[in-house]
């Protein structure tokens, strides 16, 4: 295509009927603002320059866009003809080469479809011509209305049209391919004298055939990859679509979903051959899971990195590296700053937070694992709690390679294990521990001969002691 294109955004609008504080446009569909992905498309194409005409929440939407896209202001959301001509202004008024215009809430549009336009566009020599589809349902859209020998005449909304124009079924995407000077002419000629007091940039259409300019249609042939985001059902059922795409793309690659209908992935993760993922996965952010791994839901794992032959069930994992064939869960928590360096086993109700763990390492049961290092072949007993929080700081804890850790054991930190230490059970550990030692840090037991019987003697009438009464 041309250099000397331009891209127009309109997403400006408030959208009352999504009912938000967020403006629209940055609504994520599979975990990516809905602009992002007309701004990603865009970028594949060639064109000179890239507006996006933002209002309602304008500082949340520039701060959104990418290098290379320049913001145009709508101070009063006038409508689409309105939003256009305010588009236009960072132009120049010298700019005379292909301007697409496309709309913020239909995001779902391909590079594919777009250069189809452009394409038709310039071989026809139109003035304008109109991306449209063939719906089932054309209930609130523009319906684009041909005369007898198949030509675009008109644009016509809901709300203006006649009930003969309502049964059109071939509706208008809101994307568009127009030369830049009678765009630009025309739109200063529009009038707001129609049912929602707007003014339409869908009235072009018409205005450029009083001229004497051709206009043509393009029909792009899947109506999901065009359709509007009006309402939040209209945000569910991209998100499905889009879930679909990247979906069919794993299972392509060697990956096996065994209910691709119910995983969550976000198209930012990679997943290497012969996984199985179960239903109830959700994977997101920049996370990367190796070959061979087995991910069983319901569990969630965001901005991690799982080495090969890693299985999770059940479990929540954020920010955490975890090395080759380590097991986690079920219902395991590793929070942020979690390194298990492999072969390391996370089991029920841990909790892990700046957590590194030598090779083989194993943490299996009921246990807060918090600013803690340690070395190779440890093991964690069940019920082992680092003390880190002081209330006022985060301590550390350090476990040398073999150091056995009784369960039901608090690590009171700053605290410092060497190799091949023994904890024993339930002792609180509040002191460093050399090499090779045993620590035991609780009273030593006593045993009363005969304690219980002559409990029960003295309480006789008030109970038996033994919990019946
Ligand atoms: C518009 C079209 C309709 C088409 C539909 C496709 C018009 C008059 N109607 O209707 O023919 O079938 O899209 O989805 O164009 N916007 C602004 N400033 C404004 C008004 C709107 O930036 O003053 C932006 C909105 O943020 C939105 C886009 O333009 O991204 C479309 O506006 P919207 O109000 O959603 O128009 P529809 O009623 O959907
Ligand atoms: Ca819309």
């Amino acid at each position: 295509m041309a250099t000397q294109g331009a891209a127009i955004v309109l997403a400006a609008g408030e959208s009352a009927r999504f009912r938000s504080q967020c403006p629209k446009v940055l609504h994520p569909i599979v975990g990516q603002p809905m602009i992002t992905y007309l701004t990603d498309t865009l970028r594949k194409l060639d064109l000179a320059r890239k507006v996006v005409v933002v209002g309602y929440g304008r500082d949340q939407v520039i701060a959104n866009l990418p290098a290379g896209f320049e913001p145009a202001v709508q101070d009063e959301q006038r409508g689409t003809g309105h939003a256009a001509a305010v588009g236009l202004k960072p132009l120049g008024d010298d700019f005379t080469g292909t301007v697409l215009i496309l709309c913020g809430d239909v995001p779902l549009i391909t590079e594919a479809t777009l250069r189809r336009l452009l394409e038709v566009h310039h071989e026809e020599g139109n003035g304008g011509t109109v991306l449209t589809v063939k719906v089932d349902d054309p209930a609130g859209l523009g319906r684009i209305v041909r005369d007898i020998d198949g030509r675009v005449r008109k644009i016509v909304e809901e709300a203006d049209a006649l009930p003969a124009e309502k049964a059109i079924t071939e509706i208008n995407t809101g994307t568009y391919a127009f030369a830049a000077g009678p765009l630009r002419r025309l739109l200063s000629q529009l009038t707001c004298d129609n049912q929602q007091g707007e003014y339409y940039l869908t009235d072009v259409i018409e205005l450029l055939q009083t001229e004497g300019y051709t206009v043509g249609a393009v029909r792009a042939e899947e109506p999901s990859e065009v359709m509007g985001i009006n309402h939040r059902s209209h945000l569910a059922q991209a998100e499905a679509i889009i879930r679909r795409r990247i979906n069919a793309h794993h299972l392509k690659n060697g990956v096996t979903l065994l209910d691709p209908e119910h995983t969550y992935i976000e198209a930012t993760v990679a997943i290497g051959r012969d996984t199985v993922i179960h239903p109830g996965v959700t994977l997101r952010g920049a996370t990367v899971i190796g070959e061979g791994c087995e991910l069983a839901g319901p569990t969630r794992i965001v901005d991690s990195t799982l080495g090969d032959g890693c299985r999770v069930d059940t479990s929540v994992v954020t920010g955490a590296q975890v090395g080759p064939g380590t097991t986690i869960g079920p219902f395991a928590h590793l929070r942020p700053g979690t390194v298990l360096a492999g072969g390391n086993r996370v089991g029920n109700f841990v909790e892990t937070k700046q957590c590194r763990a030598g090779k083989r390492s194993k943490m299996s049961h009921l246990s807060y694992l918090g600013d803690i290092e340690m070395g190779e072949d440890v093991n964690i007993g069940a019920g082992t709690i680092t003390c880190n929080y002081d209330g006022f700081n985060k301590n550390k804890t350090k476990l040398g390679d073999r150091v056995f850790i009784g369960s039901d054991t608090q690590l009171v930190a700053p605290v410092e294990l060497g190799d091949d230490v023994t904890t024993a059970a339930g002792s609180p550990i509040t002191g460093n521990v050399p090499a090779g030692a045993l620590a035991l840090a609780r009273a030593r037991q006593v045993n009363k001969d005969g304690w219980t019987a002559r409990q029960r003697a003295k309480h006789k009438g008030a109970g038996n002691g033994t919990g019946k009464h």
